[in-house]
């Protein structure tokens, strides 16, 4: 098959969250099988690793004709397409601009208006998150008399419903988008335009990046309030685990690291931990348990419990080490309590590099999320033998079992009370298993063993694909 993916983010390009690394891996995955896969971004001013330009192509939104022009890059062999428009995307970040909603429109229509240039014609677009989610939209009104785009089927993924892209009438205007479209049954919520909300209208077929996600979100707690559209189109939702790129997560092979290391070698991992406690002036103890987290600093992953539960964590003799960056009324209490206390460390910035060295330098890995689509932190942790400790929910609930729960298939610590006794509980019991050193090393071996790759993930992806041709 012929696949357009299209993304905000498509790591090494460009990557903030988790989008960057599934958008920099599936379609690897999905080469290997045999499809012809071509990611599409925007060109943001971070892109340097520009191969051609193929010329000027002209977008029609705004009620006008604008240019933009196509250039290509490539990640790991596979094609990229991106989308040069300097006064929209040459900027430093990828998000969080006040324009963001004429940016990611504009992405929207110039996936559709680039294929022409490309020569590249589809049998399926895959939109990811809100950032591409109104071509959909776009192909079923103003491209549905055209006979070269009527075969196109459109698939769609939800990342992280939280982030809708939520814009003003006048935006919708802009879009060019008939008014038919501006109705509950359309992209309209609340008076207001809503991109997201034109991918689960729009797409031929609907998922979501872990199978519990896809049923959480058909309830008031986790829908943000499209819960109801949602499970009225049950029947074309689905659920797809994300996987890992085994390339760029591979503890035996890493060169970042300061002791590369195996399932059999697994011992060797304690020269990534004292050199991570030297790197973060924590003590060298060897028997300390050392607790890691790489995240995002927002409320989804856990900061309202974490925050009060750290101390007393900490007092149970954990060293801590955090590595994110995000919301400031978290950043700031979290900067305040590694002032304060001596077994935290907090680094508030973003570095792969460092991330590497925490997957491999801890002992567990903290993952309260009060939400979480699917995860990626927990998996990579899980294949650095760094054992995680979860709250049960969305992905962490599909790829996490409890070890006192389950002694045989158990390969962490999962919690589901959201609050700080539910997740200091959790930690609790996991520091005593370490101390209590049976079974630990069987432990990290069997995190170690399970198989986190995209190929049963590309596969389920490939039949999805199939299903939305009609197969
Ligand atoms: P989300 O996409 O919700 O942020 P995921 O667990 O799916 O969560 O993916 C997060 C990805 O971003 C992981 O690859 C993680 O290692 C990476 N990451 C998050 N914060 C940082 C940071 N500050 N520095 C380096 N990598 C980070
Ligand atoms: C989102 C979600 C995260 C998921 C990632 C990739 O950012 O928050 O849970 O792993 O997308 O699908």
């Amino acid at each position: 098959m012929k696949i357009l993916f299209a993304s905000a983010e498509a790591y090494p390009l460009a990557k903030v969250g988790g989008l960057g690394d599934v958008a920099g891996s599936l379609p690897k995955a999905l080469r290997a099988l045999g499809h012809d896969v071509r990611i599409a971004l925007p060109r943001y001013g971070m892109i340097r690793d520009v191969k051609e330009d193929l010329g000027p192509f002209r977008v029609r939104i705004g009620g006008r004709d604008e240019e933009a022009r196509l250039q290509t890059s490539a990640i790991d062999g596979v094609p990229v397409y991106l989308v040069d428009k300097p006064e929209l995307y040459d900027r430093p970040k990828v998000y969080e601009y006040e324009d963001d909603g004429m940016r990611f429109g504009f992405f929207g229509k110039a996936l559709l208006d680039l294929l022409p240039t490309a020569d590249f014609w589809p049998d399926i677009v895959h939109c990811n998150d809100w950032h591409s989610a109104l071509a959909p939209a776009f192909l079923r009104t103003a491209y549905a008399a055209d006979g070269r785009y009527r075969p196109i089927r459109t698939v769609y993924t939800i990342h992280n419903l939280q982030h809708q892209g939520l814009f003003g009438r006048d935006l919708f205007d802009w879009t060019g988008l008939p008014a038919v479209a501006w109705g509950p049954e359309g992209v309209e919520f609340y008076d207001r335009l809503n991109f997201m909300k034109a991918g689960i209208v729009y797409a031929d077929l609907v998922n979501t990046v872990s199978p519990t996600y896809a049923q959480e979100i058909q309830t008031p707690e986790y829908g943000y309030g499209l819960e109801g559209l949602l499970r009225s189109r049950a029947s074309k939702l689905s659920g797809i685990l994300n996987g890992i790129d085994h390339d760029v997560w591979n503890p035996a092979k890493d060169a970042l690291l300061a002791r590369t290391y195996t399932k059999t070698t697994v011992e060797k991992k304690a020269e990534d931990k004292k050199s991570l406690q030297k790197e973060g002036g924590l003590a060298p103890d060897r028997k300390a348990p050392l607790l890691g987290m790489v995240s995002r600093i927002t409320g989804q992953k856990g900061l309202d419990i974490l925050l009060p539960a750290l101390p007393r964590i900490l007092r149970r003799g954990a060293q801590v080490v955090v590595l994110g960056t995000g919301e400031k009324q978290y950043e700031e209490p979290l900067a305040a309590l590694a002032e304060s206390e001596d077994g935290l460390v907090a680094y508030l910035k973003y570095d792969e590099a460092l991330a590497h060295r925490i997957y491999a330098g801890s002992d567990f890995f903290l993952m309260p999320s009060r939400f979480e689509p699917c995860g990626l932190g927990q998996m990579i942790s899980l294949r650095y033998g760094t054992v995680p400790i979860v709250r049960a929910t969305g992905g962490l609930a599909d790829t996490v079992v409890d070890i006192t729960r389950d002694a045989k298939q158990g390969n962490g610590f999962v919690f589901s009370d959201y609050t700080p006794d539910g997740l200091e509980d959790a930690t609790r019991r996991a520091m005593e298993f370490y101390r209590a050193g049976r079974g630990w090393k069987g432990l990290q071996r069997r995190a170690m063993a399970a198989d986190l790759s995209w190929k049963a993930s590309a596969e389920a992806y490939t039949r999805w694909y199939e299903r939305a041709r009609g197969g």
